[in-house]
């Protein structure tokens, strides 16, 4: 047929191969392969029924993703193609059995859902995460699944797009059998079986049993909603794939299918489709390292270490724990290291009763971890990640000390989130072997780790520490090392303004509810009171000999901390809390407070708009983060998103920071900053590669191309 999908024969059983490397994505010429296999297996009198199975390590992952933005942008018309693909399998006479391995995702499972029956390898998973990428399945993943399945199961399988295991998706009717053994055979045997049965092919399109009760169905579209609501905030993909269910639940097929290419469009082409995409692509490109080879032979880590088992110590060891990998688990005493590990325990058994793991794992978890007190076992360990407090004297002693007991080629790694690598690294002998991994509160959950870069870490090293982060289930980041990391730096910025914001005049429920609704996970003044204000009055205060003579720095978080309002921890920062519960509650005391300091520094306190809340607050972020991308701290704006959005609860379907300014418009924001630049201050000096950007028509996308990316 075309080398990207062959047709073979086992006896009177057609197989179809597909055969589109690395994970059979529906690229041109896939689909049209697949139909022209399919006639071609029609007409040969010789063929009973027809297998579909994909080549490689996976059946079908999707449509391809890169074709929508050429769909978007207008340089390809909608890919209309699959659709009537899918419809000449569906009626072809002769049954058609799909075997599926790996994933059959998106229009994997649309395709495999035209299919008459569908076998699957127990290992297999299907799936509909076109919401993921901001979109609904448009080749019919919406009106055939119910029809399988149930109104309930489609609807939370389309509206949030996680992953059905081969054992649930036979358990719910949308595969048939599993196959132990090898699959193409099992699934040749089951045509033939089909095939000599006699009986008419099974079309998905037909069946009605499963959505025949208006109740059951209203009451799984209310139950879907209502999940909607809880946990896909400011998303439109869901709501569409549940209102595209709804259309499978009361329209004939073909309507049906008709309001899911409206509704699917709708999506496509929806700023909140580019961003996802943007993302999904992000992701994979934070992985791409210039002047590193994939192919340099990485440091095999077998065995871990981790110093300092305080907040993040603890999260950092279960997540070598958790890939499977033994830590040796360090505190200074007894009562530090039982503390360390009663979190560890806790946070495991809290996951237990979740039913996310069982008890045999988390005690197969556990035993990978053992406390210790010495560094005697530490010459076996191929990394070893310092979690001590954030101070430069302590950092710098811990590491004398590591340079002394571990292996020449362990990797050294810290966790600090604010202080300089290489003056870190100057305390060992080996520098080249010393890194940054600033992982995230809480490091166990949070799915990022900042990877700082020292002057003379090895490319060795960060190519190990990146392949680590993909093996901890964990995004790493590159960057390059100064204050606050890429990070922390731009966040500064954003605090800075979300404070300034409430001298100048508004409320901090106001400047919080501001950026929540735009989609933030919390808003910045909430994010404080979390992470703990000590925290960063802490670094303030360490810093503080850095800062230009006379310049505006926020007045009011000091004062909180001299006060011990700390956030969360004391009950008391930005809002006040009430015992045993983390509900900020406005704090009339701390409205006094900004007053009373706005009055002291002559600020005149005004009404402020929603709209400047947002500008202040997000262009200080971009304007930072082109400060950080040409001086080379990021390797791409892409860089800046994906740590935003994982590290920072940035919307993702705002796609970063960096792209969000690209969607408002570079020249705008350029003005904006060039007008608070005039209001404010040399704060908001004007990033030269924004200006340069904003004046020749440019984006951050742009930029990223010019790298290569
Ligand atoms: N289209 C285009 N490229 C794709 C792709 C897709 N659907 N899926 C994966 N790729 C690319 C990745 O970008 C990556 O490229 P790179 O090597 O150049 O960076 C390569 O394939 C390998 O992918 P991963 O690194 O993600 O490989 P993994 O083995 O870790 O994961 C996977 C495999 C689970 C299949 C994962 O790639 C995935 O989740 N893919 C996306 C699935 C998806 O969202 N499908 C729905 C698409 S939309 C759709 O089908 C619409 C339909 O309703 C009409
Ligand atoms: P923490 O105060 O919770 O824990 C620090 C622990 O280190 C304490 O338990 C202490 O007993 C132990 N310790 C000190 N000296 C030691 C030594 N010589 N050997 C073994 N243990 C020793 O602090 P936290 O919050 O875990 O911070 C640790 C590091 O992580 C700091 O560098 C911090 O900047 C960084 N970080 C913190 C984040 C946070 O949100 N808490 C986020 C990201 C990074």
């Amino acid at each position: 047929m075309s080398e990207l999908v062959t047709l073979s024969k086992d006896g009177d059983i057609a197989v179809i191969t597909i055969n589109n490397p690395p994970v059979n994505a529906l690229s041109p010429g896939v689909p049209e392969g697949i139909v022209a296999s399919v006639q071609a297996a029609q007409k040969d009198g010789s063929v009973k029924g027809i297998v579909l199975v994909g080549g490689g390590r996976t059946f079908i992952a999707g449509a391809d993703i890169k074709e929508f933005g050429k769909i978007t942008s207008g340089q390809k018309d909608r890919n209309v193609g699959l659709h009537p693909v899918l419809q000449v399998m569906e009626d072809c006479p002769k049954p058609i059995v799909c075997a599926i391995h790996g994933t059959a995702f998106g229009g994997g499972l649309e395709t495999a859902m035209a299919c008459h029956y569908r076998v699957a390898v127990a290992s297999a998973q299907v799936g509909q995460p076109e919401c993921k990428l901001g979109i609904i399945p448009g080749a019919g993943g919406t009106q055939r699944l119910p029809r399988l399945a149930g109104v309930a199961v489609a609807a939370e399988m389309c509206a949030f797009g996680d992953p059905v295991p081969a054992p649930r998706a036979l358990q719910a009717g949308i595969i048939d059998k599993i196959i132990d053994g090898d699959l193409v055979a099992g699934a040749v045997a089951y045509a033939r079986e089909m095939a000599a049965s006699g009986k008419p092919s099974r079309r998905a399109r037909d069946l009605t049993g499963k959505i025949s009760d208006p109740k059951v169905n209203e009451a799984a579209l209310a139950a879907g909603r209502d999940a909607v609501k809880k946990r896909s905030r400011g998303l439109l993909a869901p709501r569409k794939a549940i209102d595209a269910v709804e259309a499978a639940s009361r329209l004939p097929f073909d309507q049906g299918i008709a309001k899911e290419a409206e509704l699917f469009k709708e999506c496509l082409f929806s700023d909140q489709s580019k961003a996802l995409i943007h993302v999904f692509f992000g992701e994979r490109a934070v992985a791409k390292i210039p002047g590193i080879s994939k192919d340099l032979p990485l440091i095999p880590i077998k065995r871990a270490a981790v110093v300092g088992g305080g907040t993040m110590g603890g999260g950092i060891t279960m997540n070598y724990a958790n890939a499977g990998i033994p830590v040796l688990f360090k505190e200074i005493s007894q009562e530090a290291l039982d503390k360390g590990l009663g979190i560890i325990k806790k946070n495991y058994a809290a996951t237990v009763s979740k039913g996310r793991l069982t008890q045999e794992q988390m005690d197969q978890r556990m035993a990978l971890i053992e406390p210790v007190l010495t560094y005697d076992k530490f010459e076996e360990a191929d990394i070893i990640v310092e979690a001590v407090f954030e101070e430069m004297a302590l950092k710098k002693r811990v590491f004398t000390e590591l340079d002394k007991i571990a292996r020449p080629d362990a990797i050294l790694a810290s966790n600090t989130s604010t202080l300089n690598i290489d003056e870190i690294a100057s305390a060992t002998s080996r520098p080249a072997q010393v890194i940054g991994h600033h992982f995230f509160s809480p490091a166990n959950v949070m799915r990022v780790i900042e990877i700082v870069r020292g002057k003379q870490s090895s490319p060795r090293v960060i190519a190990t520490s990146m392949a680590l982060a993909k093996k901890l289930n964990k995004v790493g980041i590159l960057v390059g090392n100064c204050r606050g990391f890429l990070g922390n730096r731009m966040f500064h910025h954003y605090q800075r303004e979300a404070q300034f914001l409430l001298e100048e005049g508004a409320t901090v429920e106001q400047v919080d509810a501001v950026l929540y609704d735009y989609g933030m996970a919390m808003g910045p003044l909430a994010v404080g009171d979390l992470a703990g204000l000590d925290v960063s009055w802490r670094i303030r205060k360490e810093f503080k000999h850095l800062d230009p003579p006379g310049i505006r720095v926020p007045l009011v978080s000091d004062q909180l901390c001299e006060l011990g309002r700390y956030g969360q921890k004391t009950g008391a920062g930005w809002y006040r809390y009430e015992a045993g519960n983390r509900t900020p509650l406005p704090d009339p005391q701390v409205q006094k407070i900004i007053e009373q300091t706005a009055a002291k520094a002559g600020i005149k306190r005004r009404a402020i708009s929603t709209e400047e809340i947002l500008e202040r607050t997000l262009y200080s972020l971009v304007n930072e983060g082109a400060n950080i991308l040409a001086e080379g701290i990021a390797l791409r704006a892409v860089d800046i998103d994906m740590l935003y959005i994982l590290g920072y609860g940035y919307p993702a379907y705002r796609g970063g920071p960096m792209w969000y300014a690209d969607t408002v418009g570079l020249k705008k924001v350029y003005a904006k900053v060039c007008e608070f630049e005039k209001q404010h201050g040399s704060l908001w000096a004007p990033s030269p590669l924004l200006k340069e950007l904003a004046e020749s028509g440019k984006t951050f996308a742009d930029f990223d191309k010019s790298k290569g990316e």
